[in-house]
């Protein structure tokens, strides 16, 4: 899947994120959060929002759905999709931005929020300034293949 995405694509990438919202443990905020990243070749990975008591170890979907995707060995994704109930389409938080932008600074996101209004960006405008490793003496290539 190298061309741009259609609308299809869009919209089912959409569906898959929307069709686990329920699924999202949130229940300090009440505000649920299904995620779904694409990869290149057609594969979905999904995510939601899993709180806790203490409440910072709580993990936003796309990070879950970051989880999903390199557990099942999968890394090369090209765009993610958030869905919330929100009345202005949400973009992942600053923390899942830079996590999005290690995957590929490229990422396409799509958020729909209520009524499936929906706003698009590359991570890339997101985030502009992402951390990219600068200082950092690298141990492993980036590239290290799945084992
Ligand atoms: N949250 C996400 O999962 N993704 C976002 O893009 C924004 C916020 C979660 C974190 C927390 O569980 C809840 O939404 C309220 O902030």
């Amino acid at each position: 899947m190298s061309a741009p995405l259609s609308q299809a694509d869009k919209d089912a990438l959409v569906a898959a994120a929307r069709a686990v919202q329920h699924r999202a443990y949130a229940p300090y905020s009440g505000f649920h959060v299904g995620a779904a990243l694409l990869t290149r070749d057609g594969k979905v990975h999904c995510g939601v929002n899993v709180e806790n008591a203490s409440y910072p170890v709580g993990a936003c979907a796309e990070r879950i759905a970051i989880g999903a995707a390199f557990t099942a060995g999968d890394r090369d994704i090209i765009a993610v999709a958030v869905a919330t109930d929100a009345p202005i389409p949400v973009m992942p938080c600053g923390m899942c931005s830079q996590a999005l932008f290690e995957v590929s600074p490229e990422l396409l996101v799509i958020a729909s929020g209520a009524g499936d209004q929906r706003r698009e960006v590359r991570v890339r405008d997101v985030l502009p300034f992402a951390y990219q490793g600068e200082g950092l003496t690298p141990v492993e290539p980036k590239s290290e293949t799945t084992r």
